[in-house]
């Protein structure tokens, strides 16, 4: 009986395959990730369940501790987890990226493109710094732009993260990529 419900659990296991993290903010300020724990005095922790098998999606629940709710040290946590944890997700989202929609021997977006973005991310900051005290709506842009930046090192913090076979170079990944996840086919940003 024993051996079958151990063989039951393992079987529960490889089925959902739930992965979990933690972030700590260090005395030194550094945020520091915790795999397969939540480890004492956490900012924000994560659980990733792989249904890939059963219906094509992860599922991502993310949470932050109510003592840096509404923070942007919150929603860099938040943000490391998730691109930690989704590395591998974005590592394809890359690789098609700069693979096939653009040539395998250019590791670059169109300048165009990523100079536009970059400047207008650059004006939220801006515009967020000056006028998030008084208005709701520009601190939480600011969230939003550290929830970006903290998934940019998360997932360059990751093993998964992109290398190039031709150089062998490791891709850290950068916040315009992080936007472009959301873009869907990129084919739209090379024409
Ligand atoms: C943002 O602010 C800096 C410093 O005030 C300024 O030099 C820069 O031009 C501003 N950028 C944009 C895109 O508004």
């Amino acid at each position: 009986m024993r051996v079958l419900l151990v063989a039951l659990a393992l079987l529960a296991l490889a089925l959902c395959e739930e992965q979990l993290a933690s972030v700590t903010l260090e005395a030194d300020g550094t945020y520091r990730i915790h795999s397969g724990i939540v480890a004492p005095n956490s900012i924000a922790w994560a659980v990733l369940s792989d249904e890939t098998d059963e219906n094509g999606w992860n599922f991502l629940s993310l949470h932050s501790d109510a003592s840096v709710d509404g923070t942007d040290n919150g929603f860099y946590a938040a943000g490391i987890l998730e691109g930690y944890m989704m590395a591998e997700g974005i590592t394809f989202q890359i690789q098609a990226a700069k693979e096939a929609d653009y040539s395998p021997w250019n590791l670059h977006y169109p300048t165009a493109a990523v100079s536009y973005v970059e400047s207008q991310m650059e004006w939220m900051k801006n515009e967020s710094d000056s006028q998030r005290h008084y208005s709701l709506y520009w601190d939480l842009v600011g969230n939003y732009l550290s929830f970006v930046e903290g998934l940019q090192a998360g997932y360059s913090l990751s093993p998964m993260s992109y290398v190039d076979e031709f150089t062998g170079i490791v891709y850290e990944g950068t916040p315009f990529d992080v936007l472009m996840l959301q873009v869907g086919d990129l084919t739209i940003y090379s024409i």
